[in-house]
């Protein structure tokens, strides 16, 4: 566990100026020492801040991945150019792509893997939906959405990776996930994960959905929580620096994660 870690999602956002005046914001403040920051921003702009973040402490990430390699997949883009603008970070499998693009649980696997052989993160989002929730599904999507990702990846890629608990009814609606409803969850997904593999304690295991500066810190003092993913905070300089500033208080207490 250790260090926080807070990724942002842009999602589909962004223009070239726009994108210049936040990144200048975001690196403009010192970033404590004691968590990890990544943006994950959408294809056409991983030039542009990779750029800009140089010399920052921020990590490029992106948002997607192809499940294949190189090749003849039009309109793909493949590990290996993620590498080569230096990404560190991939999501993969957020809900808006499982449910609006069909991604399956298998595929989303293979593009983890994919991710790891070309050295990056991936960043692999499950969550269920209010309709799963209130069906008191929660366990059974969750184990549905790790168990493809435990057969596909071997036991040492397996300490290699983020999970992200993004519960779908929280994703954009502001309404955060209780912290007793999301600490339940991310110690399923540890148990899990920790009868697969030795190292599940070092694993980081994000929540997202609904993360506002004035939740993140009850939320990442939880003790399976090991930062956040944030998609609309993420896009607001100031919001997103004290979500930052929120998990590296949380780091400074040692309350959690030693
Ligand atoms: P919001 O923070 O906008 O709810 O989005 C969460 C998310 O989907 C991050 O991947």
């Amino acid at each position: 566990m250790g260090d926080k870690l807070v990724i942002g999602n842009w999602k589909s956002n962004g223009r070239r100026l726009e994108n210049e005046a936040l990144l200048t914001l975001l690196c403009a403040q010192a970033l404590e020492p004691n968590i990890g920051v990544g943006v994950c921003v959408p294809y056409p702009y991983l030039d542009q801040v990779g750029r800009l973040l140089e010399g920052s402490a921020v990590v490029l990430g992106a948002q997607d991945v192809s499940a294949y390699p190189d090749g003849a997949y039009t309109g793909e883009v493949s590990v290996g150019m993620l590498a080569d603008f230096g990404c560190r970070y991939v999501i993969v499998g957020h809900s808006e792509r499982r449910a609006l693009f069909g991604e399956s649980d298998q595929m989303v696997a293979r593009k983890a893997r994919l991710a790891l052989e070309g050295g990056l993160v991936p960043v692999v989002c499950i969550g269920e939906t209010l309709a799963e929730r209130d069906g008191g599904e929660v366990a059974s999507v969750i184990s549905r959405q790790l168990e493809p990702i435990w057969a596909e990846l071997d036991v040492d890629d397996l300490a290699r990776i983020v999970i992200a608990y993004e519960p779908v009814w929280a994703i954009g609606t502001g309404l955060s996930a209780e912290p007793s409803q999301v600490d339940e969850v991310l110690a399923f997904v540890r148990q899990s994960l920790s009868s697969r593999s030795t190292q599940a304690d070092t694993v980081k295991i994000l929540y997202g959905g609904s993360v506002k500066a004035s939740t993140a810190f009850d939320l990442f003092s939880l003790p399976d929580c090991d930062g956040g993913l944030i998609g609309g905070a993420s896009l607001v300089a100031v919001e997103f620096l004290a979500i930052c500033k929120a998990a590296a208080a949380v780091s400074n207490n040692g309350s959690v994660n030693e």
